[in-house]
């Protein structure tokens, strides 16, 4: 008999630091702390128009996805070097890795760099070698999606994807992210055709602010396997329903909802509904430097606000192994360790 109700916030921290975890929506340049924002600028000799950490931590309040977005790209300008690729990710795959994810999916947004003359190799170099070392340390996996800044044309997506092609071997696949309102995914439709021609996974960030067509479009125009956000599905039933036939995955972002407004109030999150609707949902820290949580953060937050219990959260879990990229053998591997864990935390719990 496992325990199936949390009897204390205790058993509800200790299950979720128990459990072998992906994380699948993650964007790099979003896990940009601000002691190490300074740190690189001054590194780099660049000037930032903060006064002091205190000061950029300040300026994070945000009301809606453009709010955050300005301040977001701001605090790329200090990525440069190779090296500086690498400390941001590091510091992301150590705190990660704190919170027992095994797997990580990384976004990054190649055309903030690439547009202010950094690199492609630099960036993808960067970051790539820092997950190899996550992977000899700590035999954590992990795999890179490049994002497509939607509010800039498709001609500036193509260009940029190839000149992603001499490092194609180190990419998993190609995502949609930026501003979503009036920027609709049929916009990409032509390069996201030339990434699934280069073997390349395809996602798309829809339905976050964006309307439900647009999940639509990105499931029927761009012919992506998942889904970033969705929440905005939940309006449209017939999307649901395709949704939860297909098992298409969804990686929700609760902190994030709450900090960009799209669900201010946690309690009204519709993940647990999603959930019985039988969605592929599992749970993601999107920008977890500007919206005050990582990845265990966001578990027990929305643990917490929408009174989940201990199956709900093994199925969140078994959800992001699901949905992840993995080889199925690895997949299985990661399965069944969290299977273990939950038994062991039951067992203990009981
Ligand atoms: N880029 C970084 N975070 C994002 C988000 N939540 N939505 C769209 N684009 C993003
Ligand atoms: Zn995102």
């Amino acid at each position: 008999m496992t325990a199936l109700v949390f009897t204390s916030e205790q058993a509800q921290h200790a299950l979720v630091g128990a459990l072998p975890k992906a994380e699948l929506h993650v964007h790099i340049e979003g896990t940009l702390e601000p002691e190490l924002m300074f740190a690189l600028a001054t590194r780099n000799n660049i000037a930032l128009p903060y006064k002091s950490v205190q000061a950029v931590r300040d300026a994070y309040a945000f009301d809606n996805l453009q709010s955050f977005l300005d301040i977001y790209y701001a605090g790329t300008q200090v990525l440069l070097c190779e090296q500086d690729f690498f400390d941001m990710t590091w510091a992301y795959l150590v705190r990660a890795h704190s919170d027992h994810v095994v797997h990580s999916e990384l976004f990054f947004d190649p055309q903030s760099h690439t547009s202010r003359g950094v690199d492609m190799g630099v960036v993808i170099h960067g970051i790539h070698r820092a997950c190899a070392q996550a992977q000899t340390q700590w035999g954590m996996s992990s795999a890179l999606i490049l994002c497509f800044l939607r509010h800039l044309s498709e001609a500036d997506a193509i260009q940029t994807l190839q000149a992603a092609k001499p490092y194609r071997s180190l990419l998993a696949g190609v995502g949609l992210d930026s501003s979503e309102q009036g920027h609709p995914p049929e916009k990409f439709q032509r390069v996201f055709a030339q990434a699934q021609a280069l073997g390349l996974k395809l996602v798309a960030h829809a339905g976050e602010e964006g309307p439900p067509s647009y999940v639509w479009q990105a499931l029927d125009v761009l012919g992506v396997q998942r889904i970033d956000h969705g929440v905005r599905a939940m309006e449209d039933a017939d999307l649901v329903a395709r949704l939860a036939a297909q098992r298409t995955p969804l990686t929700v972002c609760p902190l994030s909802n709450k900090a960009l407004q799209v669900t201010p109030d946690l309690a009204k999150h519709p993940l647990k509904a999603m959930l019985d609707a039988g969605l592929c949902a599992m749970l993601n820290s999107d920008d977890p430097a500007y919206f005050g949580g990582y990845l265990n953060d966001n578990f027990n937050a929305t643990i917490s606000a929408l009174n989940l219990q201990p199956l709900d959260v093994l199925t969140l879990v078994r959800n992001s192994f699901e949905a992840s990229f993995v080889a199925p053998d690895l997949r299985a591997q990661y399965q069944l360790r969290a299977d273990q864990a939950f038994a062991t935390w039951a067992r203990d719990h009981a």
